[in-house]
């Protein structure tokens, strides 16, 4: 099968002038291609031209682009009265309404035009490919392009195919894609696709850690900001997504899973929706916006004495790094036999490994569990979580400990798994599922989280650092804690670790 991207030549259609529609013309038109942009509202595409005019005047200010360039692209776009106009186009990628049956009408009419079969591309998020090629004439020419806002910057567009999609429009649309300057990835048609699939986690963990009391939310989001290395929390992300859309995404992936105890919809997001608080737009969601808005204001430990030597006791696995930047503190470090711990003060240290600390810890009185960094050394941040026998000096040589390695140090309630850890295992497990099912490959669930939602790494490439036999740990000591089958893991990843392998074999070559 060869896939040949769409030629210069040929024209694009463009049908929904809004959000998206209007920065798929534009990514299109920068391209190269002629785009013949269709609205249903009288002056919608006209208008669409006139914010891309704009948006790439300020390109030009910046000495991004050069007037020339701009008036091209721009004279490229032809704003069309009449869905007829479209007739030309080879492709044609809507980005209406989010209904099916809108969909499914518009789709009607568009196979309707004269002319040769086109491609019909739909920019939909949640509706099925399957469900929407289902009601063609032309199965086989519907294919999903699923691109990510703001089109112009996102990199990542999701080709996904349903049932009847042949192979070859697939291809080519992923070729189309990557002639564009994108970053494409092929999946299967399923609910949520990769990226709103494989992304339930982020925000499904954060607001059950918050309805369990772990944390506020301003501590919760720091820790995934400063430790996990995600660009935003998850609080301060669905606040800016809106609750009213974050929850109808979970709601629906959750439904169209029948139900799947991995996906279920958080209580307290729903109640935030039914107070009408829905984030940024509406003024208050988790955090308060507008004058006088009082900033997030996470909980950190007080100082505790620095120590001046701790021991060292067999390996640490993910968290190996805090051996030198105990060393380049000053501080002593011994080494022994043992399985993983760090002796400091009053205090024994330990990775979560998804257990509660109180029930790791037995009757003794010096555990206290650490989460994971995406980077120790990079880390501002560190959670830990005390028992509930460990005594407040080892909690306080915990503190002293991390604060004297320059972090602040956010002290959780005793929840299985802690923040970072416990989100990072259910994405991993989430990916490996992904795969484990044949919605797409190991490279493309890293991409399109990489490229469709800026993640740090790959979940995938995360599994592998972290390790996946320490991942399935997690994941079986959540299990255990909850008795949920939320929890369970992915075949695939228990395969891989009890072969002690990667999702990577060859170390990262894949990564993306
Ligand atoms: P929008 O509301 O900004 O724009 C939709 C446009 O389609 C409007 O201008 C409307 O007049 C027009 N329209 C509605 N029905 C039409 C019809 N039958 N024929 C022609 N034009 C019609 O919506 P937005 O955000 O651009 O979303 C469009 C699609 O893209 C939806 O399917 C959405 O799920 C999907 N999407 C949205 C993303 C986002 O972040 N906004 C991200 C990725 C996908």
């Amino acid at each position: 099968m060869t896939a040949h991207a769409l030629d210069r030549a040929a024209l694009v259609g463009v049908i929904g002038a809004g959000t998206m529609g209007g920065g798929i013309a534009q990514v299109a038109a920068q391209a190269g291609h002629g785009v013949l942009l269709y609205d249903a509202v009288d002056g919608a595409a006209a208008r669409a031209r006139a914010r891309i005019d704009s948006d790439l005047r300020r390109l030009v200010e910046k000495g991004k682009l050069t007037p020339d360039a701009r008036d091209a692209i721009v004279s490229r776009i032809r704003p069309c009265a009449r869905l007829a106009e479209l007739a030309p186009a080879r492709l044609v990628i809507e980005a209406i309404v989010e209904d099916l049956d809108a969909k499914a009408a518009l789709l009607r009419e568009v196979e309707a035009l004269t002319g040769d079969p086109r491609i019909f591309a739909t920019n939909t998020s949640s509706i099925s490919i399957t469900a929407l090629a289902g009601r063609a004439r032309r199965p086989e020419q519907v294919v999903g392009m699923h691109f990510f806002n703001p089109a112009p910057t996102m990199a990542l567009v999701e080709v996904i195919s349903g049932l009847a999609t042949s192979p070859d429009v697939a291809a080519s649309v992923f070729a189309t894609a990557a002639a564009w300057g994108k970053t494409p990835v092929h999946a299967r048609s399923t609910p949520g696709f990769i990226v709103n699939r494989v992304a339930r986690p982020f925000y499904g963990e954060a607001l059950r850690l918050l309805d369990e009391g772990a944390a506020d939310a301003a501590t919760l989001d720091a820790l995934m900001r400063e430790a996990g290395g995600f660009r935003m929390g998850p609080f301060e992300l669905m606040d800016l997504i809106g609750h009213d859309v974050n929850y109808a995404v979970t709601s629906s992936v959750f439904e169209a899973f029948n139900g799947d105890p991995r996906y279920r919809p958080s209580i307290v997001q729903r109640e935030l929706v039914l107070a009408g608080r829905l984030g940024r737009k509406s003024g208050r969601g988790f955090y308060p916006y507008g004058d006088g808005a009082k900033g997030p204001d996470p909980a950190t430990a007080p100082p505790s004495p620095r120590p001046a030597r701790l021991v060292i006791e067999g390996d640490l696995g993910p968290a190996a790094a805090l051996e030198a930047l105990a060393l380049e503190a000053g501080i002593e470090v011994q080494r022994a036999p043992g399985e993983g711990r760090i002796r400091v003060g009053a205090g024994v240290l330990a990775l979560t490994d998804g257990r509660l600390a109180t029930e790791r810890g037995g009757t003794r009185r010096d555990l206290v569990v650490f989460d994971l960094a995406l980077d120790y050394r990079a880390a501002l941040r560190i959670a830990i979580a005390p028992g509930d026998r460990t005594s407040p000096e080892a909690a306080g040589a915990a503190c002293g400990f991390f604060q004297a390695l320059g972090k602040k140090v956010s002290v959780l309630s005793d929840v299985p798994g802690l923040a970072v850890m416990r989100t990072v295992a259910m994405l991993v497990n989430e990916g490996a599922d992904a795969v484990h099912h044949r919605i797409c490959d190991a490279a493309a669930v890293d991409r399109a989280m990489t490229k469709g939602v800026n993640y740090p790494l790959g979940p995938l490439a995360w599994g592998d650092l972290v390790g996946p036999r320490t991942i399935l740990s997690v994941l079986d000591g959540l299990a255990r804690a909850y008795g949920d089958a939320r929890y369970r893991a992915s075949v695939l990843l228990r395969r891989i670790a009890a072969a002690d392998g990667r999702f990577f074999a060859d170390g990262g070559s894949l990564r993306p």
